[in-house]
């Protein structure tokens, strides 16, 4: 019996993953912001870009907010509240150091958007590489971190 409903978990568990794994590209025009090709840059070339926001938001919206939240404004979505991500950066008030922080996170956002996250075999996010153009997740990237508070936690 015991291993039945071990086994019956497993199926419904796998059954959510499945449903919910696919990366489904956001039909967003990334015209307006300069093109950046097929290789993968590691730093954000965006900020401070006046389109890169509302592009940013659509993409976020269509692809994102099923498991981020909508419009990156809920800390009550199944998957991590992104506008928490550069928290740690936003902490540390010397310039020299902060642009350091910020490089490594735009680093490990480029890499965990592009490969996802497969966690000892289960899909917890589909990797966006080949489905997501780079333009996108960038603009993504400031689109959330415009919607962090202003408030240093
Ligand atoms: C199918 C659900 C799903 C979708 C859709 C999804 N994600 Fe995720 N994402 C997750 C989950 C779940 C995690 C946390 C995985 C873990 O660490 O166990 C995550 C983690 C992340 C992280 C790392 C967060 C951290 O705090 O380390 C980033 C960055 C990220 N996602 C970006 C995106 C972007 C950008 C999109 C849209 C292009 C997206 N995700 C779409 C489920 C999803």
């Amino acid at each position: 019996m015991q291993k039945l409903l071990v086994v019956l978990f497993a199926a419904f568990l796998s059954s959510l993953a499945a449903a919910n794994e696919v990366a489904i590209a956001p039909t967003v025009s990334a015209a307006g912001l300069p093109p950046l090709g097929a290789t993968w840059l590691s730093e954000n070339p965006y900020r401070g870009n006046p389109l890169a926001p509302a592009i940013g938001q659509q993409a976020y919206n269509q692809a994102c907010a099923r498991c981020h939240g909508a419009d990156a404004s809920t800390n009550a979505a199944p998957a991590p509240d992104l506008r928490n991500l550069n928290r740690f950066c936003r902490r540390i008030a010397d310039a020299e150091l902060n642009a350091a922080c910020l490089r490594d996170n735009d680093a490990y956002f480029a890499k965990t958007v592009r490969h996802g996250k497969i966690i000892v075999g289960v899909t917890h996010m589909p990797p966006w590489e080949g489905v997501l153009k780079q333009e996108l997740a960038w603009a993504i990237q400031v689109f959330f971190e415009s919607r962090v508070t202003g408030r240093r936690e």
